[in-house]
């Protein structure tokens, strides 16, 4: 379980929760880091809680139930932010927060898909409720549109040759659970030191079928609509790709002052406790 919320600290010190202060945490999760902010803010403040997947979504609910009608949770991806932060009064907010990702309850629940430790059917979905699973992804996809998001999304380079594996590997029947999925990876890859051969491609389904990039860059222009003069925007992003994106949206955008000129990364003590934290990345910008 994700007990710890991922920079906790360095979080609290850039959103500054104090009282009457509106909050909007898109990937509220477990409630972590929402329960950490609303304790430090109140009286008076108010937090809107989002996220894809319901199952967190009653976790959190849970932890944040003594904060009783100033916590509202919604169950959606935080693209469509913008539709309840205006029927909830959440349009001049002070603080917004995105912890992106997957928590440590998709990795550790094998039917959930995300992990290849344990066999498990290959779902990947953060909301179960729709969309596309990996299943569909690796069986029905063609060799060019897998290579072409093992590459983009997971920075695979022998993208090519673990498409063209899975397709001839699909042939004898459908490739359905993480175990089997692995199986066919580990065949034409090898492994270098302790990471396994499959780890990118994986990150990379997981990306494709939560349309990850597409949502954080959609989301990104009405979540500075959302914010109140000074109002501070903190991203963290698990890898590359996502960080690329923050860093690049914040620097173009006139109208936000970036606050933190380097990266913010977990300390080594952090890391110690919680593995996830090492490739944790934080940026933050604040509302001209
Ligand atoms: C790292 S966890 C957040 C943990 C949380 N900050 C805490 O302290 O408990 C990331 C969460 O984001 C959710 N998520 C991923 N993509 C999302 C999206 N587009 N919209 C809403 N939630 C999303 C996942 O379901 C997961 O619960």
């Amino acid at each position: 379980m994700d007990h710890i919320p991922v920079l906790l600290e360095e979080v609290s010190d850039y959103l500054k929760p104090e009282p009457n202060k509106l909050f909007i945490d898109g990937t509220v999760g477990l409630g972590g880091h929402a329960y950490a902010l609303m304790s430090r803010a109140l009286p008076g403040s108010r937090l809107l809680g989002i996220d894809r997947d319901d199952s967190n979504l009653a976790i959190a609910k849970e932890r944040l139930a003594s904060f009783g009608e100033s916590v509202v949770l919604v169950h959606d991806s935080y693209a469509n932010v913008k539709k309840y932060a205006y029927d909830l009064g959440f349009t001049s907010a002070g603080a917004i927060l995105l912890d992106l990702g997957f928590s440590s309850v998709h990795v550790d629940d094998p039917l959930r898909g995300f992990s290849f430790a344990s066999d498990g059917p290959l779902d990947m979905r953060y909301d179960r409720s729709r969309g596309l699973t990996a299943e569909t992804i690796i069986n029905d996809w063609t060799i060019e549109e897998l290579a072409r998001i093992f590459r983009q999304f997971g920075e695979e380079l022998q993208a090519q040759r673990i498409a063209v594996a899975i397709a001839r590997a699909r042939e004898e029947h459908r490739i359905s659970t993480t175990v089997e999925l692995a199986k066919v990876i580990e065949s034409v890859v090898k492994r270098h030191g302790k990471i396994h051969p499959a780890t990118k491609v994986f990150q990379a389904l997981r990306i494709a079928v939560n349309d990850e990039l597409g949502e954080l860059a959609r989301a990104l222009p009405d979540l500075v609509d959302l914010l109140a003069p000074d109002g501070r925007i903190a991203i963290i992003t698990f890898h590359s790709l996502e960080d690329r994106l923050v860093k690049r949206f914040f620097n173009a955008r006139n109208d936000l002052q970036v606050l933190t000129k380097r990266v913010v990364v977990a300390s080594q003590e952090e890391v110690r406790k919680n593995r996830r934290a090492r490739s944790a990345k934080l940026r933050v910008a604040s509302r001209l």
